[in-house]
């Protein structure tokens, strides 16, 4: 079976938990696409370089989850060729037999627009930054500042900007906790699988 869940949504939203939460409810395999652009801008250099050259051990560095390489990867995502050397790759993943979750940013409107199940997750500012703040620590306000930043440059790129695709299932955190979150998730793939 070819099935396809398109998760796409501004950072700590809880599109990553959500996403591994539907994979494994299903038994589909997961891949969370930022990690590509956050490998991307860790190893430097020339970033079209570094996206071509891409290799599965880049995306298990255990330098990818902090802030900097969430800016890095923020940066680089801009980059047209950037995102064009990475497109195949997850195109494939989303088409491969078995059924497949991708979370990221334009996963329902670029990568995968005829995936059969689209979700924009999201959820206020205040209450993503709180929560990433949670796991990094440090300056809330300075983390509040990065995401808002972080949203303004995914939002307003010209190329593959972060929007919900027009057929897309919009589910706001902003006052669910994260069961509630994935059991509306896996309610909408559940009414969505074919009948077996
Ligand atoms: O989901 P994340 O916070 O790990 O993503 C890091 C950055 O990578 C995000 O700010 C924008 C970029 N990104 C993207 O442009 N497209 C994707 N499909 C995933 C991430």
């Amino acid at each position: 079976m070819i099935f396809t869940v398109a998760i796409d949504g501004p950072a700590a939203a809880g599109k990553g938990t959500i996403g591994r939460a539907v994979a494994d409810r299903f038994g589909f395999r997961h891949l969370d696409t930022g990690l590509l652009y956050r490998a991307v801008g860790v190893i430097g250099g020339d970033p079209v370089a570094a996206a071509r050259a891409l290799r599965p051990e880049d995306l298990a560095r255990d330098d990818l989850r902090t802030l900097q390489a969430g800016q890095a990867a923020s940066r680089v995502a801009a980059i047209p060729e950037v995102r064009a050397a990475l497109l195949d790759f997850q195109r494939r993943f989303a088409r491969a037999e078995g059924g497949a979750v991708l979370d990221g940013r334009d996963i329902g409107t670029v990568i995968c627009p005829e995936a059969e199940v689209k979700l924009y997750v999201t959820a206020s500012p205040e209450v993503r930054a709180h929560r990433r703040w949670l796991e990094v620590g440090g300056d809330e306000a300075r983390v509040l500042a990065e995401v808002k930043e972080r949203d303004a440059r995914d939002m307003g790129r010209a190329d593959a900007p972060l929007k919900p695709a027009a057929d897309a299932v919009l589910i706001d955190t902003s006052a669910m906790g994260i069961d509630e979150a994935v059991a509306a998730a896996c309610a909408v793939v559940a009414d969505r699988l074919p009948p077996r």
